[in-house]
């Protein structure tokens, strides 16, 4: 697949996404069994995710986006927006936030520390994609969909300069 002037090639099927998925949509359901909880997509790139996620939740259950940008086409710049739409009152809320992807770890560690001024009862995170070799600061991630190679990635939500987000699977990109 081209975008722009990359070539990138599969690397997680739409099946093996919808898979995991369905697990861990299993999982929370059973660890937030009568505990009614929040989740907080953040905006671009965990649209598809959350969409799919919220389908394998079982239990009854809220959602809320938000949104704020660390990325600028491939490089993380470091630099954060800050965190808007969150018009959800989070406090004695069990909540979890959803992310497309944990690169170096920059975006979810702020919006973790956003989150921190309000009183939740408590905050855990689902990423359907990690780097670990990426990673700056030690994060934890509660419920993972996959582990991958520091290589830049894009579909099923995930952008290249703002293409590549609608496809089934997500693809690397060609080195
Ligand atoms: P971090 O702050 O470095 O952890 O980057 C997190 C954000 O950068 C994610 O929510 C994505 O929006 C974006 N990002 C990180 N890695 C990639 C990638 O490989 N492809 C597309 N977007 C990425
Ligand atoms: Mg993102």
């Amino acid at each position: 697949m081209k975008i722009k002037d990359k070539e990138f090639e599969p690397l997680l099927s739409g099946e093996t996404i919808q898979q995991r998925i369905a697990q861990m949509g299993h999982l929370i359901s059973t660890d937030y069994q009568g505990k009614d909880p929040l989740f907080i997509a953040v905006l671009n790139g965990a649209f598809m995710f959350a969409a799919d996620l919220l389908r394998n939740i079982s239990i009854p259950c809220e959602i809320s986006f938000v949104k704020l940008s660390s990325y600028k086409e491939m490089k993380s710049t470091g630099t954060i927006s800050q965190l808007v739409g969150l018009n959800a009152d989070i406090s004695g809320r069990h909540v979890i936030i959803l992310e497309d992807i944990i690169d170096s770890g920059t975006t979810i560690s702020w919006t973790l520390t956003a989150l921190a001024k309000a009183s939740t009862s408590s905050v855990e995170i689902a990423s359907l994609l990690l780097k670990p070799e990426a990673l700056t600061s030690s994060v934890r991630v509660k419920y993972l969909g996959f582990k991958i190679p520091n290589k830049f990635v894009v579909g099923y939500g995930l952008d290249y300069d703002g293409l590549g987000r609608n496809t089934a699977s997500v693809y690397q990109i060609k080195s």
